[in-house]
């Protein structure tokens, strides 16, 4: 099953996608975590990445689309995956339509996560990541660990900073991107019946339970 995680800059897309990994025992692939990690390990795609996204501007498609394709065409990836920042464009619509039909797979659901634009700036101030697991965190609303330890259990300490893209300039910026090129995508999946509007102004749990909702429904 592939499902499409669609919202604003700091919706809870990537909160929501690590709890449905869990869950469903899907892999995340997160298009902004690739990048970043490619960034600090100083690939040339890291290099590329890093001017696109230190503006807030999307990394062209060509390059986006060869490093998803490689990344679902992985073992892990076989049952499906949660994307999570991919596709961003009608192009990257269109050549993930491609690439799962190639499999004989398809998209399977696009939960879109609805929040204000005022919410999104206090979200992604507040916003903190774990280098070493991903994980999301905010300083209000879903504290980092007080003891430091990794949610993931392996007995690591959380690696928390603060990522460069989230000062409210750039910020502005994403959100801009976002209503010229990637809210074209919310007519595309509307019409192929994929589209399903999650209320993202809620509690965290109360949202993972109704992303479940609409998950249940689709798989019974
Ligand atoms: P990416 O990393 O994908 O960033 P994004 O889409 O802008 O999304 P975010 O990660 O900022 O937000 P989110 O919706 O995941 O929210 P989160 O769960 O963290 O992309 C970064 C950059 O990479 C792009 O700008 C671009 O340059 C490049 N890029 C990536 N993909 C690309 C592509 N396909 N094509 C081209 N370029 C691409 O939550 C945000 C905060 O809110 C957290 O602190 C969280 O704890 C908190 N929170 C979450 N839910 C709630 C809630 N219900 N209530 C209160 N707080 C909440």
């Amino acid at each position: 099953m592939f499902i499409v995680m669609l919202g604003v800059p700091g919706a809870g897309k990537g909160t929501q996608a690590q709890r449905l990994e869990e869950r469903l025992g899907l892999r995340q692939v997160s298009t902004g975590d690739i990048f970043r990690e490619n960034l600090r390990n100083q690939t040339p795609l890291g290099q590329l990445a890093k001017s696109y996204m230190d503006k807030g501007e999307l990394v062209p498609d060509d390059v986006t689309i060869q490093m998803v394709e490689e990344r679902l065409s992985r073992p892990d990836c076989a049952r499906g995956a949660i994307l999570d920042g991919f596709p961003r464009t009608l192009a990257q619509a269109a050549a993930l339509d491609q690439m799962l039909s190639g499999k004989g797979q398809k998209v399977a659901l696009v939960p879109l996560i609805s929040v204000t634009d005022d919410e999104v700036m206090a979200r992604l101030t507040g916003r903190r990541v774990c280098r070493r697991c991903q994980s999301v965190f905010h300083l209000l609303f879903n504290r980092p660990p007080p003891d430091g330890e990794c949610p993931q259990g392996d007995k690591s300490q959380c690696d928390i900073y603060q990522r460069g893209d989230d000062q409210p300039e750039t910020v502005r910026n994403r959100l801009f991107v976002y209503y010229k090129q990637t809210s074209p995508l919310i007519g595309y999946y509307f019409a192929h019946g994929l589209l399903a509007e999650i209320n993202g102004a809620q509690e965290i749990d109360r949202v993972t339970s109704d992303l479940w909702d609409v998950l249940s429904r689709i798989q019974a």
